[in-house]
């Protein structure tokens, strides 16, 4: 490249990167786009690329570094991982046609929120950007899936954020510049990814044109069920939409807006501690609720599923919609095996709708989608076979896509290559001036080998040979010691050592009307390949709702697998308050030991009897597993999947609280009790009598007395609150807990029965009615390989304990002792001075809690101690 052209390139590139600052620009140059100056430093830190530096005409050297245009997805993953904001320049003409320097534009910036890529996707789940505009007391949520062109709107409490964060896990997040430090800190704790937007954005009238301009619309009254700040936060999503993107945005829906009480409601504590979608070790979906349950067989079915999961029904027909669905499959098993292995060739029809949407489906996606559509027509005449209103439902929904099939099969081969621009893509037959183009081409080999003998006959050359170069085009070849043989009509075009070469005017014009012909072919092959995909984005809506359709049959296909599978059963949805789950087991751990290793329990609860189950028993005896496999089965059944269990009659449930006893409050300096009571003072101001409590070893991780008493004391406030009565189940090695039963008459106790066998035990995870009485805390040591020393230590000082005796009354026994808190014990809990109320006190740090907080404990307190 000339000096000049390289200045003036640069100044082109300088013009455009001012215009995106904050982005990485990547220049489209040929086959590579290229990145300068300080991106190209970012670019090949990240992605691991050489870093050059070129002389571009100016005085001093620009860094550069380059990827080839072929590999952009996945270097675009890459970077966006990093969380780095990616602008995409092409080249908006043919350079071989263009005058001068080729003209060039940002076409698309893509951020973590914004990826119409799908390679560059996780698969398993939506990718979701939100806008929040804090109002009032309350947050309005909008978030959309760029590629798939889903797009809601709700508002919640600031009490919902970190679980609605938790639970719609955005992958970028579009908040007002002077939001409230509080709120971004509970944000940070959720998302990489955020974007400060000019606050005057977040405005009614902005949102309201915004809105009617990307809907081609005149007025927002099909958007009168949406409060005015959700419309605030959808317009602000698409008015950033619209500065990224400058095509492919027509597939996205309008916002549908969603109340928080059509669905169960599970908290952040809830998705986490109940291991929904990851498994709480290494975080990984293996060990979830989800990976146990994940029976789909297409792409857009799994996400479907982590949808269903994380939003569970809370309306009884739509959940016996699905379950008579999903029983229908399970009594036509073989029709759904076939249907699953229809469904299985579609693929991921969700996607490659949004990607034909967004103008990015090249000639294999086409043919693909053409091929999907050929089962479609199957699945639909299979599901003849089925009455239940869902899978009906499903059945009628499905349209006739066969004018698109012709279409598509009329102009493309079956098995096109990846890129329009490799050729032969478009059918013969369809362009009349392809096809003679394309027979010059495959003519011309003949031609050469007629030209090749005639020449041969004419030189009596008998080694003459006519060839190609890649660099010299075509040529005549005689080997040196033939050269006096040659017609006056050859050119000499290159010498080699052994022979020359030549050209005649002939077969000059041969070339170039091969070479003219295979550019004029990409070109011919180009426009009808455009003009095909402006027609199947004509279908680019209804195939997002084929789309929408066939995962939702994929997911309730899946849940009949898996009911047959691991013998689920089907839920009963109860009109009552009454849970009845009989031998229900946990989904995940019975996947893990093996269906006859696990132990079957039962669970009843109902808010007039048995409210409160108090389950006891010594640690690793089952107790928490129980406990969540109640939640997991009500879950479950929400979502109208069958559920493992003999039988399960599940009342409708709003919102489900977990609650886990750990250790980190204490770490983090504060008082537990304190942290455990405000945090029951939270589930009892938010839930209801349909609520249902999960509540494991809370008060675990402090002192034994510490520990006891927020139980005992968490347990009366869930018992004796005036109103509200959520149903719960408390799982604790307390087992002085047990005598809450004989004075709280809805609290029913529980234990896992434990055998003793001569001085071992054997864990049977039974759970029978009655009190544990016996911590059995010595021989789970023992189990846990304690020193043989210390067991006997604890025999003895539990020995002296039971004789009425204290262990510390000896001063030699105490000093070896390492169990000093042992004692407390035996320590009743109404003797005054170690009174819990004085306890509270002494703890209470005045410095550290609001005045709202202060009056809740103190009401509380009056509550729970009024008797005395
Ligand atoms: N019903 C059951 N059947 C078989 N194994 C069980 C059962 N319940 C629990 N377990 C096994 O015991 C282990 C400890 O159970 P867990 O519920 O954590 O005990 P706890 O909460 O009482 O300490 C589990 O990881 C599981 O392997
Ligand atoms: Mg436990």
């Amino acid at each position: 490249m000339a000096r000049r052209e390289k200045l003036t390139l640069m100044k082109q590139y300088n013009s455009i990167k001012t215009r995106y600052p904050n982005s990485l620009l990547l220049f489209r140059m040929g086959d590579f786009y290229e990145t300068f100056g300080d991106d190209a430093k970012i670019a090949s830190e990240i992605l691991g690329i050489t870093l050059t530096s070129r002389n571009h005409g100016e005085k001093s050297r620009t860094p550069l570094a380059g990827i080839p245009h072929h590999s952009l997805d996945r270097y675009l993953k890459k970077l966006l991982d990093a969380g780095v904001r990616v602008a995409i320049c092409e080249q908006l003409e043919d350079p071989k046609l263009a005058r001068g320097l080729v003209k060039r534009d940002v076409v698309e910036i893509i951020t973590p929120g914004t990826i119409t890529i799908s390679e560059a996707l996780d698969e398993g789940r939506k990718n979701f950007l939100l806008a929040l505009f804090p109002v009032g007391e309350k947050l309005a949520l909008s978030y959309i899936d760029v590629l798939c062109g889903d797009f809601y709107t709700k508002s919640i409490p600031p009490s919902r954020l970190s679980s609605e964060l938790m639970i719609i896990s955005p992958a970028e997040i579009l908040v007002p510049g002077n939001i409230d430090s509080g709120v971004l800190k509970v944000i940070k704790g959720y998302v990489k990814n955020i974007t400060y937007v000019d606050d005057w954005k977040f405005d009614h009238q902005f949102a309201a044109n915004t809105l009617k301009q990307f809907y081609h619309i005149n007025s927002l009254d099909g958007f009168s069920q949406i409060p005015d700040e959700e419309i605030i936060a959808s317009g602000v999503i698409i008015d950033y939409l619209k500065g990224l993107k400058k095509v492919g945005l027509e597939h996205i829906s309008f916002p549908r807006g969603g109340r928080t009480s059509d669905y169960l409601e599970l908290g952040e504590s809830t998705v986490r501690n109940l291991e929904l979608v990851r498994s709480f070790t290494d975080r990984k979906e293996e060990g979830s609720l989800l990976g146990s349950i994940s029976e789909t067989v297409t792409p857009m079915g799994k996400r479907l599923l982590r949808e269903w999961l994380l939003h569970p029904l809370s309306n009884r027909e739509k959940i016996e919609e699905r379950l008579s669905a999903v029983d229908e499959a399970v009594q036509h098993l073989d029709i759904t095996e076939t249907l699953r292995e229809y469904l299985s060739g579609i693929g991921d029809l969700e996607r490659l709708s949004g990607k034909i949407g967004a103008r990015k489906a090249g000639p294999r996606d086409i043919a693909g989608l053409c091929q999907s559509l050929g089962l479609v027509s199957k699945i639909k005449k299979s599901l003849e076979a089925f009455y239940s209103k869902k899978l009906v439902e499903i059945k009628e929904g499905i349209e006739d896509f066969s004018p698109l099939v012709r279409a598509i099969e009329r102009t493309i081969f079956p098995d096109p290559p990846a890129r329009i621009t490799d050729g032969g893509v478009i059918k013969d037959g369809v362009s009349s001036e392809l096809d003679e183009l394309r027979s010059i081409r495959d003519d011309a080999r003949g031609w050469l080998k007629n030209l090749e003998m005639s020449l041969r006959k004419k030189t009596g050359i008998s080694k003459l040979r006519v060839g190609y170069n890649k660099v010299f085009g075509y040529y005549i070849e005689v080997t040196k010691s033939f050269l006096d043989r040659i017609p006056d009509d050859f050119i000499r075009k290159q010498t080699l050592v052994q022979a020359e070469r030549f050209i005649t005017p002939e077969l000059k014009q041969f070339e170039e009307k091969i070479l003219s012909s295979s550019e004029r072919i990409i070109e011919i092959e180009k426009g009808i390949f455009e003009e095909l995909l402006h027609f199947v984005e004509g279908w680019a809506f209804k195939l997002r709702e084929l789309a929408q359709l066939l995962s939702q049959l994929d997911t309730l296909l899946g849940f009949a697998t898996l009911a047959v599978k691991k013998r689920y059963c089907r839920p009963v949805i109860r009109e009552d308050d009454r849970i009845i789950i009989k031998e229900g087991r946990h989904p995940v751990i019975e996947d893990f030991i093996g269906a006859s290793a696990y132990t079957p329990n039962d669970t009843f609860l109902s808010n007039d009897r048995d409210q409160i189950l108090v389950v006891t028993g010594p640690n690793m005896s089952g107790k928490s597993t129980y406990l969540r496999q109640t939640g997991l089965i009500v879950i479950m059944a929400h979502m109208g999947c069958f559920v493992p269990a003999t039988s399960a009659e599940i009342c409708l449930v709003d919102k489900l609280f977990t609650r886990v006893g750990a250790y980190d409050n204490i770490a983090r300096g504060q008082s537990t009790f304190l942290v455990e009571m405000v945090e029951v003072a939270n589930i009892l101001n938010n839930a209801t009598s349909h609520s249902l409590v999960l509540l494991d070893e809370i008060g675990r991780g402090t002192s034994t007395f510490d520990g006891l008493s927020i139980a005992w004391a968490v347990t009366e406030c869930l018992h004796n609150h005036k109103t509200v009565r959520p149903k719960t189940v408390l799982a604790t090695h307390y087992h002085e807990l047990t005598e809450l039963a004989a004075y709280l008459p809805r609290v029913k106790n529980l234990q896992v029965m434990v055998k003793r066998i001569g001085e071992n035990i054997h864990f049977t995870h039974k759970i029978t009615e009655g009190g544990c009485d016996d911590s059995y805390g010595i021989e789970v040591a023992k189990l846990a390989g304690l020193p043989e020393e210390s067991i006997e230590r604890a025999r003895e000082i539990l020995e002296a304990l039971e004789n009425g005796k204290s262990p510390i009354s000896s001063k030699a026994i105490f000093k070896k002792s390492k169990k000093e808190k042992y004692g407390e014990y035996q320590i009743s809990l109404f003797e005054p001075e170690y009174h819990p109320l004085i306890q509270a006190l002494r703890e209470l740090d005045i410095d550290n809690i609001t005045p709202i907080q202060a009056l809740e404990i103190l009401s509380h307190w009056k509550e729970k101690w009024k008797r005395f």
